[in-house]
């Protein structure tokens, strides 16, 4: 199946922020007869190449989905493959300051390797100012528990006579999230195959485009991302209204 196009559509076509969720790693690798790691090292080479590109079009912001709260059920080299390559991708952030991008890491860090979670602090504290895309990399993170963490937050502000419960609405609910202030996705892409949204911004996504697509993400390419670029600005979007 052809899923590719070689330009993308207009820049006012375009959706300000994308989320991905960046499936097919492990299968790529077993086509291969590779270990399930090596389809994420090449997985986050995509990952590389597909940012700048979003950058490049003017995409404000990109949400990749590298790592959820069920994750911890894989194998444990697996998982130590996954923080090493987040590790090396936040230390290429911090050398390569004219990528321009502003890094988020949305999820819960506390039961992250110590390094690792400081390492997080110094790459989002020094790519604060960055103005070329904001890339959030969800990383031990649930939809589902991101709600339950944002109600706990509101209800401990009502304890404390901080906030009334009929002060709380959409926007201060969206603002107990980690996505806070930004922008929700206007289109979630979901490569290989599957077709769900495995608790990826549940709250977020409520009217974000979704499209599913057959590569699988190690061999995702620009040409894959225009491609589905076009699909979204064949989107007719009318948020509930007709
Ligand atoms: C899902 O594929 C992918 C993941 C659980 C990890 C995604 C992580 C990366 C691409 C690399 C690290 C990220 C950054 C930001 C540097 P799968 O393993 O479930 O694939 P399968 O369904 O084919 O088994």
């Amino acid at each position: 199946m052809n899923e590719t196009a070689s330009t993308p559509p207009a820049r006012d076509l375009l959706p300000r922020h994308i989320g991905i969720i960046m499936d097919g790693n492990g299968r790529w690798a077993a086509k291969r007869g590779l270990p399930r790691k090596m389809g994420h090292q090449e997985g986050a080479k995509t990952f590389g190449k597909i940012v700048r590109y979003a950058r490049d079009l003017g995409i404000g912001a990109v949400t990749v989905y590298a790592f959820s709260t069920e994750n911890w059920k894989r194998p444990r080299d697996e998982v130590d493959a996954l923080m090493d390559l987040l590790r090396r991708y936040l230390g290429e952030l911090r050398q390569h300051k004219d990528d321009n991008a502003r890094l988020l890491i949305l999820g819960d860090r506390n039961p992250l390797p110590e390094d690792l979670r400081q390492t997080i602090l110094q790459a989002e504290q020094e790519s604060r100012e960055n103005t070329g895309i904001t890339v959030n990399v969800a990383l031990n993170y649930g939809g589902r528990d991101e709600i339950v963490r944002g109600a706990r937050q509101l209800a401990e502000a009502c304890l404390k006579g901080e906030l009334r419960p009929e002060e709380i609405d959409e926007e201060r609910f969206s603002a107990a999230l980690y996505t806070a202030g930004q922008p929700d996705p206007d289109f979630i892409i979901r490569p290989s195959g599957e077709m769900r949204l495995s608790n990826f911004m549940l709250w977020q996504a409520a009217y974000a485009e979704l499209i599913f697509m057959h590569v699988l993400w190690p061999d995702f390419t620009p040409e894959h991302l225009n491609w589905a670029l076009w699909e979204y600005a064949g989107r007719n979007r009318r948020f509930g209204g007709v």
